[in-house]
C-alpha cells in the first residue's frame, strides 16, 4: 500500500496540473462531459472541494505549482465566509481553509473558518432543534438532509478551537435531532426530513436524490457513516460511534454491495445492476471506515480497514482512475451526482476526488 499511495498522490500531482491549466479564473471545477469542463460558481457547494484537494495533493508532494493554485483558489471563496443562503458552508469552507489551516497554520485561514461557523450557525432553528438545510427546494417546508451531518465539523471545530460555545450546542443538538427522525430500523437513512418549521413535527420523510423515499441512496449512507464518525472523534460520545458503526454494518452487509465495494448510486435500485455506480460514494465510505477503525476493536476494526482498502485499491485500478490528461484532469471516473434529477450521471465529480485523497492521506498516516 505504501507504494501504491505515494504513487497516486505523484500521479495526482501531475493530472491536477493539468485539470489547473483548464480551471477559467473565475470558477470551480466540477465535472467533465462530451470532453467540457464543468464549472460552478464560488456559491456552489462543491467550491471548497478543488482548493482542499490541492493542500491534500501539497501537503504529500510539496509542489510549489500546486501550492500557488491552492492559494488563489483560497482566496477566490474566501467572500463565502459570511455566505448564509444554505447549509453547505462547512463542506465550502472547512474543506478548503480547514486543511489549509492544518497544513499552514496560517491565523487568517482560522479567522476565516471561525466566521464561516458563525454564518452557518445562523440557519439553526430552535423550533427543528436542527440546522435548514435549503430555503427553497421543491415542495419541502422545513428540510433537512442527511448530508447536514457533514457541515458540523466546522461549527464543533470552531466552537473548540476560539469560537463560541454555542457552535458546539448547535451541531450537537442536530446530530441528536438527526439520529431521532433520519434513520430507519436497519440504520439506513432517509435522505430529506420535511420539518414543520414552527413546531418541529415530522411532516414528511422523503427523497431528492435517491432512487425513492424509502430507499438507501448511497452518497447519503456515506454522509451518515462520516458524520457520526466525525462526532465521536470531536464529542467523544458513545451513542455516535455506536451509530456510526450499525450505519457501516449496513452498508457493509448489504447485498447490492458490489464485489469491488463501489456502490451503485442507491442501493435499492431495482435495476441493479444495470445501473450507475458511484465512486464519490465509495470514497466517502473509505475516508470514513479508516476513521471509525480508529474508534473500534479486533475483527471490526480489520473488517473496515480491509473493506477501505479495497475501495482505494478498486479507485486506484483503470475501472475508476483515469488517464493522465485524460477525464478533463480529474482523478476519478465513475461518480453518480443527482440520477432522478438527471444530473451528472456516470462522470467525474470534484467531491470524489477530494474523498480519495482524504482516504489516501488517512490510510498512509493510520496504517502504514
Ligand atoms: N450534498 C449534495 C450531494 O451529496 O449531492
Amino acid at each position: 500500500m505504501s507504494k501504491l499511495i505515494q504513487s497516486e498522490f505523484e500521479w495526482a500531482d501531475k493530472q491536477y496540473k493539468y485539470l489547473m491549466k483548464t480551471v477559467p479564473e473565475d470558477k470551480m471545477p466540477q465535472s467533465f462531459k462530451d470532453g467540457k469542463l464543468i464549472t460552478k460558481d464560488i456559491s456552489w457547494w462543491c467550491s471548497g472541494f478543488y482548493p482542499g484537494s490541492l493542500w491534500m495533493i501539497y501537503e504529500q508532494t510539496k509542489d510549489p505549482e500546486i501550492r500557488k493554485e491552492a492559494e488563489k483558489r483560497l482566496k477566490m471563496i474566501e467572500p463565502n465566509k459570511t455566505f448564509t443562503r444554505d447549509h453547505d458552508l462547512g463542506f465550502m469552507m472547512f474543506c478548503s481553509f480547514g486543511n489549509a489551516y492544518r497544513i499552514t497554520k496560517n491565523p487568517e485561514y482560522k479567522n476565516i473558518i471561525l466566521t464561516s461557523a458563525e454564518s452557518l450557525s445562523t440557519r439553526f432553528r430552535p423550533n427543528m432543534q436542527a440546522i435548514l438545510s435549503w430555503d427553497k427546494m421543491a415542495d419541502f417546508k422545513g428540510p433537512v438532509i442527511i448530508d447536514n451531518m457533514m457541515n458540523l465539523e466546522m461549527l464543533m471545530w470552531a466552537s473548540q478551537n476560539g469560537g463560541s460555545k454555542k457552535l458546539e450546542e448547535v451541531a450537537v443538538t442536530h446530530a441528536n435531532t438527526t439520529i431521532k427522525n433520519h434513520f430507519r430500523r436497519d440504520f439506513s437513512s432517509y435522505h430529506v426530513i420535511d420539518y414543520d418549521v414552527n413546531t418541529g413535527d415530522v411532516l414528511n420523510k422523503k427523497t431528492f436524490q435517491g432512487y425513492a423515499d424509502s430507499s438507501a441512496w448511497a452518497r447519503g449512507q456515506g454522509w451518515a457513516l462520516y458524520g457520526y464518525t466525525m462526532m465521536y472523534r470531536l464529542t467523544k460520545d458513545k451513542k455516535y460511534v455506536m451509530q456510526a458503526q450499525n450505519i457501516a454494518k449496513f452498508i457493509l452487509n448489504h447485498p447490492s454491495m458490489p464485489e469491488d465495494k463501489i456502490p451503485y448510486w442507491d442501493f435499492d435500485d431495482p435495476k441493479i445492476p444495470n445501473v450507475p455506480r458511484d465512486a464519490s460514494a465509495a470514497a466517502i465510505i473509505a475516508s470514513a471506515l479508516l476513521e471509525l477503525g480508529q474508534y473500534s476493536n479486533g475483527e471490526e476494526k480489520q473488517h473496515y480497514i480491509d473493506t477501505a482498502k479495497q475501495i482505494i485499491v478498486s479507485l486506484s485500478g483503470e475501472k475508476y482512475q483515469a488517464k493522465l490528461n485524460e477525464n478533463g484532469g480529474f482523478l476519478l471516473m465513475h461518480s453518480t451526482g443527482g440520477l432522478p434529477l438527471n444530473s451528472e450521471i456516470d462522470v467525474p465529480l470534484i467531491y470524489a476526488d477530494y474523498y480519495f485523497l482524504e482516504a489516501l492521506k488517512r490510510y498512509k498516516d493510520w496504517y502504514l
